[in-house]
């Protein structure tokens, strides 16, 4: 599949569909507590996507996935499956949300604490958003793919963590998954060159421990091999000339700007 090139219209319903994906991790920040289930969380995004924004869960139905959202918690790299589990003080939790409006999609996350976080959970979530922000801070036409990757590698390695290697960021539009796929590793210089009208993901899975991963018997959940927490953040972002814009910023985000 070759990567497309949204034009103006079709941007501006990226911006539109990223901007209500970003609400909907606004909205839920107060649910976030302990004592409440992940099924939770999902059933109050469902309702908030469905009526009030009038806008589709991409997640729910999804090659099968049953839920909404994806709700990862401590050692759940991604695409955890909402249910019954309580939030307990401490967990470190993702949340995960894409929408389809006006037959666009917008996909971002973020990380919550539960309570108090322990001090090291805490660096690994700081470390994953700062090298997702380094990551998005170089892009623009011209630069090439492995320069991504490898802004993220670099700063999150140089903090002894490691990086997921088997899922990624990806191309992003009228299809949830598009190419090309954004890795989170490699080397400068190599790989696709970014054009401007390019849309895609950025989506950092870092392990406090090894990176190796195994999918659960559910064949969603996927886990780190040791056990030990991972953190995760996405934004969706448009590649324009001389730079970026972040379809998916929160209000409680610093604006990212642009590497000098
Ligand atoms: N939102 C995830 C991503 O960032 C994909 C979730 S697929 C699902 O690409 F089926 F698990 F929802
Ligand atoms: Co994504
Ligand atoms: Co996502």
């Amino acid at each position: 599949m070759a990567i497309s090139i949204k034009t103006d219209e079709e941007i501006e319903k990226m911006r539109v569909a990223g901007h209500l994906a970003a609400e909907v991790l606004e909205m839920i920040k107060p649910h976030v507590k302990q004592g409440i289930t992940t099924g939770f969380l999902d059933e109050i995004c469902y309702e908030y996507i469905v009526n009030k924004q009038q806008a589709i869960p991409a997640p729910l139905n999804y090659k099968g996935f049953p839920k909404s959202i994806c709700t990862s918690v401590n050692h759940q790299v991604c695409h955890g499956i909402p249910g019954k589990k309580k939030l307990k003080n401490g967990d470190i939790i993702n949340i995960d949300i894409t929408v389809i409006k006006d037959g666009y999609h917008g996909d971002t996350s973020k990380m919550f604490y539960v309570g108090t976080p322990s001090p090291h959970d805490k660096r690994l979530v700081e470390a994953t958003y700062e090298g997702l922000r380094r990551a998005i801070s170089i892009i623009k036409a011209g630069i090439h793919l492995g320069d991504i990757g490898s802004t993220i590698q670099k700063y999150v390695e140089s903090k002894n963590y490691s990086v997921v290697r088997e899922y990624c960021g990806h191309g992003i539009g009228v299809n949830f998954h598009e190419d090309p796929q954004v890795v989170h590793y490699g080397t400068p210089g190599t790989g696709e060159k970014l054009v401007a009208g390019m849309t895609f993901t950025i989506e950092p899975m870092i392990n406090l421990g090894k990176r190796n991963i195994k999918l659960l018997g559910d064949e969603w959940t996927v886990v780190t091999k040791d056990h030990k927490n991972s953190a995760q953040w996405e934004h969706t972002i448009l590649v324009t000339e001389s730079g970026f814009e972040v379809l998916t910023l929160r209000s409680d985000e610093e604006p990212i700007l642009p590497a000098g």
